[in-house]
């Protein structure tokens, strides 16, 4: 399966910042010949730069995408973002159930699951993010975690053409500590049993990992069965290492 490699930038960068990295991957990728055979690019700035980014990126084969969207189609609900807004500006993707979502702005399963559906109305591919804390590995309930995650975030009826999965576990965020490539193999085979079992294009959905994914573990972690891409944070800020992950993938 084709890789894809995702930057997610958070709450990070300014204009100026912004508008340099983006023109930076930007003539990254248009003189690496037919990159996007082999991996497809995604950037997904915070909202206020996307339109921006969008628009560096428009002849490139880079796409762009947003970190979240709001579960109601519009309305009087201040301060969101409707999936439609985003289709608007040119997103094709946007994460959603981000493990920073659910600690610091109370999302549940539910409300992911709603933001998908709102997603899939507009066209757009959701790149749902499931982990375990470190806490809950500590008492060997991560398996039971992701398997409850996966069933209560994803609607039903979902497929590889509108769903990518992200397992990010929660202590490798940030951290500098990645899953071992055993933990990441067996989550891997773990997320691909439960999407075949329950999508019947299952085998063909792309399953990202995320958490400190960095230009030196990246070939490692990305030569993994069943991990179709990264999701990243940190080394996604950085146009040298960014582009050294997509030259591994
Ligand atoms: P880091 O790559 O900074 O660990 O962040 C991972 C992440 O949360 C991507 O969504």
């Amino acid at each position: 399966m084709k890789k894809l490699i995702a930057g997610n930038w958070k709450m990070n960068m300014n204009r100026e910042d912004a508008i340099k990295l983006a023109f930076s991957l930007v003539s990254f990728a248009s003189e690496s010949p037919k990159i996007d055979d082999k991996c497809d690019i995604l950037l997904c700035p915070p909202f206020t730069y996307i339109s921006q980014v969008k628009e560096i990126c428009k002849d490139s084969v880079i796409s762009v995408g947003a970190q979240d969207c709001s579960f109601h189609e519009n309305g009087a609900y201040t301060g969101e973002i409707s999936a439609n807004m985003l289709y608007d500006i040119g997103c094709n993707y946007v994460i959603i159930g981000h493990s920073e979502r659910r600690q610091y702005h109370g999302e549940t399963d539910d409300i992911v699951l709603n933001k998908v559906c709102a997603a899939r109305q507009e066209g757009l591919i959701s790149i749902v993010c499931i982990g375990e804390t470190k806490e809950e590995r500590d008492k060997k309930k991560h398996e039971d975690i992701i398997i409850s995650q996966l069933a209560a975030s994803i609607p039903d009826g979902m497929n590889s053409q509108n769903i990518v999965i992200a397992y990010e576990p929660v202590w490798a965020i940030g951290t500098g500590k990645t899953a071992s490539p055993d933990d990441v193999f067996d989550m891997h085979k773990l997320i691909r049993s439960e999407l075949k079992s329950r999508f019947s294009d299952g085998s063909d959905i792309r399953i990202l990992y995320g958490g400190s994914m960095k230009p030196d573990n990246a070939k490692q972690l990305l030569s993994i069965e069943n991990v179709d891409g990264g999701l990243i944070g940190g080394a996604s800020l950085k146009a040298d290492q960014f582009t050294s992950i997509i030259q591994k993938a």
